[in-house]
């Protein structure tokens, strides 16, 4: 394989804050790429520079042998783009509105027609395709959207945060969609601050925080970060920070974070520690409802990575 993007030392600031601060990675031609990160992490303001929407400050991008700051127009026609923010008009139908993108991309006659009848399949829409978007839900707007960025069947589809804020049901049609347009050919980035969603989806994923990247590999190879150690997670009525500190320096804890009524605890001795941990929290005064040893996965390392869960 051979890689189609390539991102080098990628720098942006805005003022004097370092949004995107030395950022490298490559995707090879074929896979599901996974940006991983929480919010403000630089996830959006990396895929600003690769789709030439925003200039970089410092090192470079390389689409398919383009380079961003000297062949912009080449770069965006390898790329298909599906942004954070939904952009539809309202007023106009499903049809309509990915007709318009297709001459946005230079499509035509038969070729246009085809383009969006294949679309309005690929977004689960095809019976809906003359209602006006404004009419549609969250979910099925964001189909559409998807449905508008591969239009003209890119080699590379950059995709931010597709499933914020959705119903289930269009957030399964989504991911099974990605699933669908790689098993296509298609190379995806995809970036999210869902670990679940990156774990299910991508081949490899790079792990984002404070603009910069802080662990890249296959879901196998970043579980080894934290191998040999266990997860414990704690089921807690609410922990407070002096809750948070007398558990981060018990004995055998490795790092420790709590969020929405659960404590995580990295250590290498689960065995040896559950007694002294569920002491800890009691005399503290929180209230302990279940106790569980999980196996690792990506919270996890985002947790030892940086000692902060990835949902803070
Ligand atoms: N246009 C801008 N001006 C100033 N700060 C910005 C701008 N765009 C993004 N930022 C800041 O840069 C950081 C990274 O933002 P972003 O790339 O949107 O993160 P993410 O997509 O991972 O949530 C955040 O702290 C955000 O507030
Ligand atoms: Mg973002």
């Amino acid at each position: 394989m051979s890689s189609i993007v390539q991102v080098t030392d990628l720098v942006k600031r805005f003022g004097d804050f370092t949004a995107v601060d030395g950022v490298s990675f490559s995707i090879e031609e074929g896979e599901v790429f996974g940006l991983l990160g929480p919010n403000g992490a630089g996830k959006t303001t990396t895929i600003s520079m690769i789709s030439c929407l925003l200039g970089p400050d410092g090192g470079n991008v390389v689409v398919n042998g383009h380079s961003v700051k000297t062949a912009s127009t080449a770069v965006k026609r390898e790329l298909g783009v599906v942004p954070q923010e939904v952009a539809l008009y309202p007023t106009l139908s499903a049809a309509e509105n990915l007709a318009f993108w297709g001459r946005m991309y230079g499509l035509s006659g038969t070729a246009l027609k085809s383009a969006v009848a294949d679309a309005l399949v690929l977004a689960g829409l095809e019976d809906r395709s003359k209602e006006r978007v404004e009419k549609y839900s969250g979910g099925m707007k964001r189909r559409i959207n998807i449905a508008a960025g591969v239009l003209h069947k890119p080699r590379v589809l950059l995709m931010d945060e597709p499933t914020v804020g959705i119903d289930p049901q269009s957030r399964n049609h989504i991911l099974e969609t990605v699933k669908d347009l790689n098993a296509s050919g298609m190379t995806v980035l995809y970036t999210s601050h869902y670990m679940e969603e990156v774990e299910f989806l991508c081949d490899r994923i790079a792990i984002m925080d404070h603009g910069k990247i802080i662990a890249v590999g296959t879901l196998n190879e970043l579980r080894d970060v934290v191998g040999g150690m266990d997860v414990v997670s704690v089921s807690v009525s609410d922990v407070s920070d002096s809750t948070l500190s007398a558990v981060r320096v018990l004995a055998g804890v490795e790092s420790a974070d709590s969020t929405e009524g659960k404590l995580t605890v990295l250590t290498k001795s689960s065995g040896s520690i559950l007694g002294g941990l569920v002491a800890a929290l009691e005399s503290e005064g929180a209230h302990v409802t279940s106790v569980t040893v999980e196996e690792p996965n990506l919270e996890s390392v985002f947790l030892h990575l940086t000692g902060k869960s990835l949902r803070d």
